[in-house]
């Protein structure tokens, strides 16, 4: 009996769509365009961490640690998580690595999958990707605003558009606990009210209660203190400075100050951008400062912020054109006997270093089967070589776009043009 046929784990993603793959490379690319002139230094963790980095980090009570994290003992009965996320790792690395050397400064990008146990549903994977980038070394408002507007480029050079930019400031860690004991205070006032997380949320997080989605708990909480009655006078200058440089930038924002976030190690400023066309997951990117977490994580008081986008969503926005006339033109060789393979065997790596994406045929024996292959490989062209070719020096240069058409070209001239002059290839005669 045959054995049941193993498939993909639900809520992870094969990638291997040409347009999806085109648009993926685009934005890694643009990302790396964007961040490298800003002093971006490319970062790469590991996937496994000590389960504790992200206890500590992201927080015990969040739903990430406690409901989402994929963990695991190794051989030596060590937990062990996938990371639901990369700016802990990186600060793990950044106080491995530079604060014990003294170097107390650092811009890193990282790109690269990340897992929580959710439940999937469109634009909420199990293993998801991101792209970040953290800056390490100053509290200085205008660095809030340079994340921001690098963010803003990467959406501006990517032809994004109807994202919206949601702002808001937790305050500093003092103005966070007495805020705290307001809202938990007045949740107890209304704890009849809401579902059975936030009223457990009351004690351990009562900030999550902000952004529960159950119509009972949006309503119980809509007189709810909030954040921006708490903030003390430097957290309120801190956070005015943001504004004004993001308004001096032409950068459009809305303040929301329902806006909390699912980690714990924020402070001050903390940021979302979505897009309506996402659904009910429509935050594509998230971020804010987090004063604190380098000191927590063993390291000195290095003050820091950053941000992570989530590329399945930012793709799922990021129309088709996008990619469009990006791909190397596709070009078939097709022989029709042992020596025109040879013959134009000796043609692919010129070809290819011309700029082209040149295969040459090894499968079927007559002509007809050779080009019902180049059409499944979607060839732009096809070159056709075969004895009579050969006697004459000339191939056969067919058109496999659109209407087509066909013809003979000398077989010298024909590599000087697809080769030498990719850019004129569209202009070829038909
Ligand atoms: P986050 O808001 O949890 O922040 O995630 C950032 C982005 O990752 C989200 O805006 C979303 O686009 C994407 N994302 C999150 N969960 C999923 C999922 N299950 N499926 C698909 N996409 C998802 C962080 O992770 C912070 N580390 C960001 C940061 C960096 N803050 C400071 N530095």
């Amino acid at each position: 009996m045959a054995e049941k046929k193993i498939v993909g784990v639900k809520g992870m993603e094969d990638l291997f769509h040409p347009v999806e793959v085109r648009k993926w490379l685009k934005v890694e690319r643009a990302a790396r365009r964007v961040f490298a002139p800003a002093g971006f230094r490319e970062i790469r963790t590991p996937i496994l961490e000590d389960a504790a980095l992200f206890e500590r980090s992201v927080g015990e009570t969040t739903e990430i640690v406690e409901k989402e994290m994929y963990t695991l003992l190794d051989r030596n009965e060590h937990k062990l998580a996938m990371r639901p996320e990369g700016t802990a790792p990186v600060v793990r690395a950044f106080v491995e690595h530079f604060t014990s050397h003294n170097v107390n400064e650092g811009r890193f990008l990282y790109m690269g999958p990340m897992f929580r146990y959710e439940r999937p549903q469109k634009g909420r994977l199990r293993q998801f990707h991101q792209i970040g980038a953290e800056i390490f070394g100053s509290d200085h408002p205008l660095l809030d605003a340079e994340m921001i507007l690098l963010i803003h480029q990467l959406f501006e050079d990517l032809g994004l558009e109807g994202v919206q930019l949601n702002l808001n400031s937790l305050g500093s860690k003092e103005d966070r606990k007495k805020y705290r004991q307001a809202l938990a205070a007045f949740l107890d006032g209304v704890q009849e009210k809401l579902c059975d997380d936030c009223r457990r949320r009351i004690q351990r997080n009562p900030l999550r209660a902000l952004d529960c989605k159950k119509p009972g708990c949006a309503e119980a909480t809509k007189g709810a203190p909030l954040y921006s009655d708490h903030l003390s006078p430097e957290s309120r200058e801190h956070f005015a400075a943001v504004q004004a440089a993001l308004a001096a930038h032409d950068v459009p924002f809305t303040l929301n100050p329902r806006l909390v976030r699912g980690l714990d190690y924020y402070e001050k400023t903390v940021f979302e951008f979505t897009s309506g066309e996402l659904g009910a997951q429509n935050a594509v990117a998230g971020g804010g400062r987090y004063n604190d977490l380098v000191h927590e994580l063993g390291g000195p008081a290095v003050p820091a912020i950053g941000f992570a986008l989530g590329m399945e969503r930012l793709l799922a926005i990021l129309p088709a054109q996008a990619v469009a006339g990006d791909e190397a033109p596709r070009v078939y060789l097709v022989g029709l006997d042992a020596e025109s393979d040879r013959l134009l065997f000796e043609q692919l790596k010129p070809l290819r270093e011309s700029g082209a994406t040149v295969e040459l045929d090894f499968g079927g024996s007559s002509l007809k089967s050779k080009m019902r292959r180049a059409d499944r490989w979607q060839a732009d062209w096809v070159v056709i070589v075969g004895e009579d070719e050969r006697k004459k020096g000339v191939a056969i240069l067919r058109d496999m776009r659109g209407e087509g058409g066909q013809e003979e070209v000398p077989f010298s001239e024909l590599f000087i043009r697809l080769g030498a002059r990719f850019p004129t290839l569209h202009y070829l005669p038909r």
